[in-house]
């Protein structure tokens, strides 16, 4: 219960009424009147309307008039507050004593916490898993759960090899070094993305070309892909690789990548960091590239704390990954090494917790497929909210569910959904800022989708990524389909 410096008077002026808020942890004063009664309550929005209709700085707050605020007993319980909370559609309650003197305000945040983005789903499966590393003193890059782990991994997204490693990211660097990337090689990639997509093509001082997306998954453009494959094509600089990634867990259109790409013989590594579960034409997402990466960070469909794979049909290419992965070693009796190379590999304590998670793996998809659904139902009526959609014959992982707003018909910006869901306790988050904006990829090729239009900016602007946790519960889900409806409706 919070009250401190939340009290005004209606002779306070807006000015300091605006100090005072500042101020304040949660963002609303009490007006009261000289018997210590409340006579309302008074938000930033109340003000910025205030001052939107002709007051000042000066106006004071008898201007607002009075409205007595929703009030319950001090000794509430949470139960009552939640209930009130919801039958009013308001985030905070005023508690008074007997004398009905305000003496406390309480949110709904400090009741029922953040709801978060993607938090990880952890269950007790894992434990077991953990517990036979430790009976067993396999506490290394080695050991039971690892090989178990890669095998069903490779089961799973329809590969003949799999190799834990400690990151995604490493995944995709070690895809790029079997293909023997060197300094100066040409790499496309998704533009719309994570930066990890792209940070391996750098370590390897190669050069990134940025693909931008297609309007209908927000993944990499076919047409621009084509464009810029037909010019390479004519200037005999093919790029080594193309990085394609399925962006929050939607496919990319593969059967026009991979027809261009088999057209001109460059491989193509999937960046399914987050698709794992997916599926594109009844197969799994990360079964149709050469190579392809999988991430097992904590806020992935399935975690190992940290973590990640690299997978695919070749077995030489996974071989050489391994040793690549653990410092390069060569065949010999002594510590041989000819190769720059890395420490890469899956602890078989994480690999624990990666077969206990990958048990559940089909549940925690339908989980996260579940919730886009109920938020695309929740959500139907408002116009101006679009979502990503499949490509044909695709079920996308609904890692995270992306909400669109078209600015003809929603008159905010998406960071004013974020700033005003969070003041709720809903953490929301801005879509990936596309590559060729980032300060980081100045001076890099983009090409558009179309020769004039470039897709991926507008995708950035206008889109919100909301809460999409498997664990997340329906009444949190109902939390926040009302507060994205009142901000879209206020808006
Ligand atoms: C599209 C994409 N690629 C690569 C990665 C890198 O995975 P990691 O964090 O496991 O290195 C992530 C996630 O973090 C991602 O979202």
């Amino acid at each position: 219960m919070i009250f401190e410096n939340h009290t005004i008077s209606s002779r306070t002026t807006i000015r300091s009424a605006m100090e005072t808020l500042d101020s304040c942890q949660i963002k609303l004063c009490i007006i009261l009147d000289a018997d210590g009664h409340a006579v309302r309550t008074v938000s930033d929005g109340d003000i910025r309307r205030a001052l939107l209709e002709g007051a000042d700085l000066q106006t004071p707050m008898s201007y607002f008039g009075a409205k007595r605020p929703v009030m319950l007993p001090e000794d509430a319980s949470r139960q009552a507050i939640l209930e009130t909370m919801h039958a009013h559609a308001i985030q905070v309650v005023v508690l008074c004593d007997a004398k009905e003197h305000p003496v406390g305000l309480v949110d709904r945040t400090s009741l029922e916490g953040m709801i978060l983005l993607s938090p990880p789903h952890i269950g007790m499966a894992e434990m077991d898993y953990i517990h036979e590393a430790f009976a067993d003193n396999w506490v290394a890059p080695a050991g039971p759960n690892l090989e178990a782990f890669e095998h069903r991994l490779a089961e799973v997204s329809g590969r003949k090899s799999a190799l834990a490693l400690s990151s995604g990211t490493a995944a995709l660097h070690l895809a790029l070094r079997v293909l023997d990337t060197v300094p100066g090689d040409r790499v496309y990639v998704s533009d719309l993305t994570f930066v990890a997509s792209l940070q391996p093509i750098l370590y390897e001082h190669a050069v990134p070309v940025l693909i931008d997306a297609e309007p209908v998954s927000w993944n990499m453009s076919p047409l621009a892909l084509e464009r810029q494959l037909v010019l390479d094509a004519q200037a005999g600089n093919l790029p080594k690789a193309i990085v394609v990634v399925h962006l929050y867990g939607q496919s990319a259109d593969m059967a026009a990548i991979l027809q261009l790409a088999n057209r001109y013989g460059v491989p193509v590594i999937e960046d399914a960091a987050e698709s794992l579960g997916a599926t594109y034409q009844n197969r799994p997402s990360g079964s149709h590239g050469l190579l392809s990466a999988f991430s097992f960070n904590g806020n992935k469909i399935i975690t190992t704390s940290g973590g990640g794979a690299l997978v695919s049909d070749r077995n030489d290419l996974i071989d050489r990954a391994r040793i690549l992965a653990t410092q390069g070693r060569d065949q010999a009796d002594h510590y041989q090494h000819s190769q720059i190379a890395y420490n890469y590999r899956m602890s078989n304590v994480l690999a624990g917790i990666g077969r206990g998670q990958l048990d559940l793996l089909p549940d925690r998809v339908a989980a996260r497929q579940g919730v886009f659904r109920r938020y695309r139902d929740g959500l139907a009526d408002i116009p101006g909210i679009g979502f990503q959609s499949d490509p044909e014959n695709s079920i996308g992982s609904r890692w995270l569910t992306v909400i669109d707003l078209n600015p003809d018909l929603i008159d905010l910006h998406p960071y004013q959904f974020m700033r005003s869901l969070r003041a709720q306790g809903i953490e929301t988050r801005p879509a990936w800022k596309p590559m060729h904006m980032q300060p980081l990829c100045q001076g890099m090729r983009f090409v558009p989708h179309t020769g004039s239009d470039a897709v991926a900016p507008g995708l950035f602007l206008r889109s919100l990524c909301l809460p999409s946790g498997s664990a997340m519960s329906t009444a949190a889900q109902d939390r926040i389909i009302d507060a994205v409806r009142l901000i879209a409706q206020e808006g």
